[in-house]
């Protein structure tokens, strides 16, 4: 006989069934011990029988206690009153490891505390449906770029210049000479859309923020997408698509795991449904003015509570583009007819999330471009190998980064996008 999971054991839902899995709660009087088993799929209660086990037996499960390892052999059988609507009759169990005092067991622990025994508190309920999910989003991510007739393409972490400012570069010694971990694939992306034309990345981008606030990690995943001849609108379009897609797979698979972390899922299904809304940079001053009561100085970049005022009007992202030339990166393509603006944008999620994704037309004039890299007090030298993609067979080209965290923070209705991702990484929290 071999072991079933806890899902394929309700599947079954009569009859013998062996399991494994860790105590979850564990209650009993003199004669009965009711043990919730835990595995990946599910809970289910076991109640081992005194009279069954013997003594012996019967002590030994006396002693279980939360987290213990065990393997059970049981009859299973529909019991409306169990806390997952199955009851297993335990004939036989060995225990693999007995846990003792398992330091999460009240419920009551502080924040800090379970930040400091992640490896630990990632084994609850709450914290398996959210990883669930996450698995879910990288799958949809993958699964929408290749749909859409993308390659994969990974660029390189250690690098020898910025992309998003130095002031987020993690410098680091690279057999004594200076070199940065990625902020971003795009640069050397950028050079390979020469050879496959569409493709994209799941990989860790570095951004060494000193600010502590609920939506930026150091280390975070992106998913950046690259495309050749391409206009600026074909990059909101796939960004738009994406997340739609994203969406409908997580309502397709995590219905179970959204209830669990009491998610409304009423907020997630104008995402599928409803098409985006798309404002300029101007737009958005103008209605933060008029309907939130902000005022916002041109040029200025918009702030998380600005962002924050203008999502929640609204229950899809907005599409916000056209940002003074001044707030945005080198690589941005200006707006035709003025110089000021340039074609980048921002998904802006509503209920208050914020940016997910930024992404933008690529300049294809190699004179601005190294114009702007040395109002940046950069030197041309280190940008050596991306002004030759302006070189040699320049084409118009666009992209995008989505903030995989972002997404699932968002998706989850998470208050800190610590949460979204097992072990985070931020300026004062790198353990376990
Ligand atoms: O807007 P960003 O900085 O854009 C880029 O890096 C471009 N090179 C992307 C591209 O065009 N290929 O970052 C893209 C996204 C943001 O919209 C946000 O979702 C996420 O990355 N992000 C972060 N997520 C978590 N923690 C941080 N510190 C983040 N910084 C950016
Ligand atoms: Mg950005």
């Amino acid at each position: 006989m071999t072991f079933l999971t806890i899902k394929d054991a309700m599947t079954q839902s009569s009859g013998e069934v062996k399991l494994h899995g860790w105590v979850y709660r564990s209650r009993g009087s003199s004669k009965f011990r009711f043990v919730v088993l835990r595995d990946s799929t599910n809970i289910i209660q076991c109640v081992i029988d005194k009279s069954v086990v013997g003594d012996d037996k019967f002590s030994i499960a006396d002693k279980l206690q939360l987290e213990s390892s065990i393997e059970i052999y049981g009859q299973i059988n529909k019991e409306e009153r169990a806390p997952s609507g199955y009851e297993i009759q335990v004939s036989d169990f060995n225990v693999v490891n007995l846990c003792k005092d398992f330091p999460i067991n009240k419920g009551d622990e502080t924040t800090e505390f379970l930040a400091d025994n992640r490896h630990l508190a990632l084994r609850s309920r709450k914290n398996v449906a959210i990883m669930k999910i996450r698995s879910t989003v990288f799958g949809a991510i993958h699964g929408f770029f290749r749909s859409e007739g993308f390659f994969e393409h990974q660029s390189p972490i250690f690098q020898s210049s910025q992309a998003e400012g130095g002031s987020t570069l993690f410098e680091v010694n690279y057999f004594g000479k200076p070199l940065y971990l990625a902020q971003t694939w795009q640069l050397h992306a950028e050079a390979m859309i020469f050879a496959l034309e569409k493709i994209y990345c799941i990989a860790p981008s570095f951004r060494a923020e000193r600010s502590k606030t609920s939506r930026h990690l150091t280390e975070y995943w992106h998913a950046e997408m690259e495309v050749a001849w391409s206009k600026f609108e074909d990059i909101q379009d796939y960004g738009e698509r994406l997340i739609k897609y994203v969406f409908s797979k997580v309502l397709e698979t995590n219905l179970e795991e959204l209830k669990i972390i009491e998610r409304d899922v009423s907020k997630l299904l104008p995402i599928v449904e409803k098409p985006f809304l798309k404002m300029t940079y101007d737009e958005a001053l103008k209605i933060l003015k008029e309907k939130c009561n902000i005022d916002v100085e041109w040029g200025k970049d918009l702030r998380t509570i600005e962002e924050e005022a203008l999502t929640k009007l609204y229950d899809v992202p907005i599409i916000c583009s056209n940002y003074p030339k001044i707030v945005k990166a080198f690589y941005m393509k200006e707006v035709p007819g003025n110089s000021d603006v340039v074609q980048g944008c921002d998904f802006l999620a509503p209920e208050g999330y914020g940016e997910v994704i930024g992404g933008s037309q690529r300049e294809e004039d190699i004179e601005k471009i190294e114009k702007r890299l040395l109002e940046q007090g950069e030197t041309l030298d280190a940008y050596k190998f991306y002004l030759d993609t302006r070189r040699y067979g320049s084409v118009p080209h666009g992209g995008f980064g989505l903030g995989v965290e972002r997404i699932i923070t968002w998706i989850c209705g998470l208050d800190n996008i610590k949460d979204s991702i097992a072990f985070p990484r931020t300026m004062l929290r790198y353990t376990p």
